[in-house]
């Protein structure tokens, strides 16, 4: 039993009382966690629910919907759409933008959100979560898509549900991250791991390995480094994981440390990376920040990238602060020819003469 403990209304409370809005952002987020509780049901009934099955249909960003997928997209429509507290929302699993329907009123945040991330592992059983991100609407009307292009470091709240052996759920409002178990019996969360802090040093990094050929210099440099163990410039072995899960991942960072990185690669060479900005990167960047930990893009912090697309995607480098500093390194000695001494400043990337498959 639970008696005393810091449950999440009474963290929160406590945490933005004095705050502008500061109600009214504790009842948003309490949406989002009954939102939480009802997937979490929903991904532990597993093959009983019938939500493996694949549908015919594919989400905004092109990949196979499964039923799940759907399912869970609507109950965070439904969980967060009623109370007057959200102007707007987008999902991975919606196209546009969705509006408050009638009767309900619009109220002063965005909500954005990817309901079911890392569901190509739910018909393996594998630990899969949610991602979201609430921002405030400037104005007072139905929000444009613009309205949502906001740069991450203007999120007034992150976090992530973790549906594994345990439902998580892992918050910042701007003072830490905190993570906070669903006591399934009572049906509350509660706050099991406060201030979580991402160590600044690791020998532990994750990627999929199998894209390799496709990376920029930079990571294959940093990837190959980390291989060579105490053989090579690192004189310490590394050990290396990959989930398939970002959320799961994240979370591992931040309770161990480590490095994840979904990076810029050529395999799709029309797009820059595979993870979204606005529900997967910038969520993840605001909670790794706050632990104490680095997100960037290899080449610019990650909260201040200004976004031009709902469904823009972007590459993903975060976790232990040294690591992520050395990767951004990387590719700053890459960009300005520094460590490619037989290559003439003629031909680096900043060149006239630069092309894509030079790289
Ligand atoms: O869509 C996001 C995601 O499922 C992440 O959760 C995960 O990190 C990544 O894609 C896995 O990608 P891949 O299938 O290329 O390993």
């Amino acid at each position: 039993m639970h008696l005393g403990r810091t449950t999440l209304p009474k963290f929160l409370t406590q945490q933005l009382q004095g705050q502008a809005g500061d109600t009214e952002l504790v009842s948003l987020i309490m949406d989002v966690a009954s939102a939480v509780k009802a997937v979490s049901a929903m991904v532990a009934r597993g093959a009983l629910g019938g939500s493996l099955d694949v549908l015919a249909s594919a989400n905004a960003s092109g990949d196979t919907q499964k039923l799940l997928d759907v399912t869970t997209n609507t109950a965070f429509l439904r969980h967060c759409e009623w109370s007057g507290l959200v102007a707007g929302m987008v999902s991975e699993e919606m196209d546009d933008a969705y509006d408050i329907p009638e009767p309900y009123q619009r109220g002063p945040y965005l909500l954005v959100f990817d309901p079911l991330d890392g569901s190509s592992n739910i018909d393996i059983n594998v630990s899969v979560g949610s991602i979201f991100s609430v921002l405030k609407h400037a104005g007072t009307g139905r929000p444009l898509a613009t309205d949502f292009l906001q740069p991450g470091t203007t999120q007034v709240a992150a976090g992530y549900a973790m549906y594994g052996p345990s439902t998580l759920l892992v918050l910042t409002v701007g003072s830490g991250t905190h993570a906070f178990t669903l006591d399934r019996e009572v049906g509350d969360f509660i706050l099991t791991q406060p201030n979580l802090t991402v160590p600044a040093d690791t020998s532990e990094f994750a990627i999929n390995a199998s894209n390799e050929r496709f990376w920029e210099p930079p990571v294959q440099r940093y990837v190959a480094e980390c291989k060579a163990g105490t053989h090579g410039v690192r004189a310490r072995d590394f050990n290396m994981r990959w989930i398939a899960s970002m959320v799961a991942e994240v979370h591992r960072i931040l309770v161990r440390g480590g490095v994840f990185m979904y990076p810029r690669d050529t395999k799709t060479p029309l797009r820059p990376g595979r993870l979204r900005l606005l529900y997967e990167a910038n969520p993840m960047a605001m909670l790794i920040e706050q632990a104490g930990g680095a997100a960037t893009t290899g080449r610019h912090r990650m909260l201040d990238v200004i976004p031009t697309e709902l469904h823009q995607r972007v590459p993903v480098i975060l976790g232990s602060r040294n690591e992520v500093e050395r990767i951004e390194r990387y590719h700053r000695e890459y960009d300005s020819g520094e460590d490619r001494p037989y290559v003439s400043p003629l031909f680096n990337d900043r060149s006239l003469y630069r092309t894509e498959g030079m790289r």
